[in-house]
């Protein structure tokens, strides 16, 4: 018998991918619906066989306030859903990705969360593919001893779209550690266009320090050369690791492993995002019903730890526009991502 309600904001692809998720887990049940679109809106809940349906999140909640709230929309609504279901007693809630795209985005939901206790994740949903939660452990482990060096790379849309996951995986793999600074630079003002770019620059080259010997050499470029044999935007994510040790790898569909000083052959095993994207997202469902279960079992796409990787990314916004380092902890105003967006504008124009 389904132990919590369930209810999804913004009925588009991602809604739909999330409704069909939550039929694989019994304790969850849809039971409310809200999309702005009224002839989606009709279509998905027959689909799902969901009656409750509302094109505003106010009804939705005055009438039937869900345990949990999936709120698929875009970023652009994104912060004011979440905060009106935390007031309304959601228990939990979890939000696409990105999770805000301004500083003072991020520190509202952070605030809400922190003000009324309601449970917060955002949809990184790759941590629960087994084979980054393995290669998280190898490297935990000491596979190839003290981490000194990392390429993390992306070629999809912007800083915000491709950007959020390869952030949050590399702090994964670091397990959960601040960053000490940031020296980035950024192109491309048309990523700053749409929702769909989700207004942030199309290109960004970083160097990430982190305490003791660590850096990331972070590549985010919608025009670099691709992952080989890649078509899909989403599909590009490379890791590359050196150690004190040895070297490891994880690159989105083409496997990951690592090879210690001394190993004749390196050990690893496979990864596909088309294989393991589903259960992941499963996961991740399920996950959010244990947490409210037991609050200090934190979820692997906790808010605070999703708050770590955004800070991070806006610093990286702010370190291109005044091309000094950021310092983690320094505030990100709202008016440097706009300013960044002029500065960009004005070198292209
Ligand atoms: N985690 C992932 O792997 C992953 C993959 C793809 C997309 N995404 C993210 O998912 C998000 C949604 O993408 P999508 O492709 O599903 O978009 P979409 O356009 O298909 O769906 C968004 C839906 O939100 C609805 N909506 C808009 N305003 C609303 C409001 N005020 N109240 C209720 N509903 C409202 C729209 O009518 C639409 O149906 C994006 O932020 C995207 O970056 C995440």
């Amino acid at each position: 018998m389904a132990k919590y309600d369930c209810a999804i904001i913004g009925c588009g692809a991602r809604g739909t991918h999330q409704a069909e998720m939550l039929q694989r887990i019994p304790e969850m049940e849809l039971a409310a619906l809200c999309d702005i679109d009224s002839d989606k809106l009709q279509e998905f809940g027959k689909r799902f066989g969901v009656t409750a349906r509302y094109t505003d999140v106010d009804a939705m909640l005055a009438d039937q306030p869900p345990d949990i709230a999936y709120i698929m929309t875009h970023p652009t609504v994104r912060v004011e859903p979440a905060v009106k279901c935390a007031q309304a007693g959601v228990k939990a809630l979890t939000m696409e990705k990105p999770m805000a795209l301004r500083p003072s985005e991020g520190e509202a939901l952070a605030a809400a969360s922190a003000e009324t206790g309601c449970l917060m994740a955002v949809n990184h949903q790759r941590r629960y593919m087994p084979h980054w939660q393995e290669f998280r452990q190898s490297l935990a482990d000491g596979c190839i001893g003290e981490i000194k060096f990392i390429r993390a790379a992306t070629f999809s849309r912007t800083l915000l779209e491709m950007g959020g996951h390869m952030m949050d995986l590399l702090l994964m793999i670091l397990q959960e550690a601040d960053p000490m600074a940031v020296w980035a630079t950024s192109a491309g003002a048309e990523g700053f266009q749409s929702p769909i770019e989700h207004y942030a620059p199309r290109q960004t080259l970083a160097r990430i320090l982190f305490p003791g010997p660590l850096e990331v050499l972070w590549v985010h470029s919608q025009d670099g050369v691709n992952t080989l044999g890649e078509s899909t935007c989403y599909m590009h994510l490379e890791f590359n690791v050196w150690g004190t040790e040895g070297y490891a790898w994880h690159t989105q569909n083409e496997g990951w492993g690592y090879q210690r000083r001394g190993m004749a052959e390196p050990v690893g095993g496979p990864t596909s995002w088309w294989d393991d994207n589903e259960q992941a997202q499963v996961e991740f469902t399920r996950a959010v019903g244990k947490w409210i279960e037991d609050p200090a079992a934190e979820h692997e796409c906790s808010l605070e730890h999703s708050m770590r990787g955004f800070r991070t990314l806006m610093g990286m916004c702010k370190s291109s526009l005044t091309g000094q380092p950021w310092e983690y902890g320094t505030p990100v105003a709202d008016q440097d991502i706009d300013a960044l967006q002029a500065l960009l504008e004005q070198r292209e124009g």
